[in-house]
């Protein structure tokens, strides 16, 4: 499963690419404006700190505008992947921009027909909100096994990126269920780290190390 960060903070995501676990990063429009960054130019910094993929998110919500400003986006660097919303428009703008050799990631997905469809568009991932339908009362989690199912059966290769992760056991599910991706903020991503039957094993382990007097070269 490939790890990617949900944030545009550029702090947590070097942080996070020093453990080599890194594999992408997402953006959207709300991040940008949290990140208090200019979009085209923490989006190059972002670029230069991994080398996989990078969504960038289109505004506009025609198709031509979302061609345009995917123009600007894309020529930011090759590990962009222009990211647009689960409409009509957005999947007509998926199926040029992938035609054309783009990576393309089409959001805002709650539901497995809308899946078939970016798949159908030739989508390179495809982000259900896990988080948001739970938030809602459903269980957001069921997406991901259906998608899976629905790929499966057509062998598709769009990439199920399991998107608004809230905890470490959305992304434990999405894993179960085989999704390829997951983008989550770093603080759930650090918080798989942990348990405390680590830090108890591992205190007890330096105490009686301690205890040998012994030293390792
Ligand atoms: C990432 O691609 C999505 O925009 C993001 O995961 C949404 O997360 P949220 O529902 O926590 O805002």
């Amino acid at each position: 499963m490939k790890f990617f960060a949900d944030t545009a903070d550029i702090d947590d995501i070097k942080e996070l690419a020093d453990t080599g676990l890194l594999d992408g990063v997402t953006t959207n429009p709300s991040l940008i404006k949290k990140s208090g960054r200019d979009f085209i130019e923490v989006t190059k910094e972002i670029c230069a700190i991994t080398d996989g993929p990078v969504s960038a998110e289109v505004v506009s919500t025609d198709h031509e505008g979302m061609m345009r400003e995917a123009e600007v986006l894309r020529k930011i660097a090759d590990n962009v992947a222009i990211k647009v919303p689960l409409t009509i428009d957005g999947l007509k703008t998926c199926k040029a921009l992938t035609s054309d050799g783009t990576m393309v990631n089409v959001t805002l997905c709650f539901s497995a027909n809308q899946a078939l469809l970016a798949a159908k568009a030739g989508a390179s991932f495809i982000s259900p909100f896990v988080g948001r339908h739970d938030d809602v009362g459903y269980p957001g989690i069921e997406l991901i096994g259906d998608i899976r199912l629905i790929y499966d059966n057509y062998d598709f290769p769009t990439e199920i990126l399991v998107a608004s992760v809230r905890n470490p056991i959305h992304i434990h599910d999405s894993a179960k269920l085989g999704a390829d991706v997951m983008t989550a903020p770093p603080s759930v991503i650090k918080a798989m780290f942990n348990h405390p039957l680590t830090d108890k094993g591992l205190a007890a382990f330096i105490k009686d190390w301690e205890d040998t007097g012994q030293k390792i070269g």
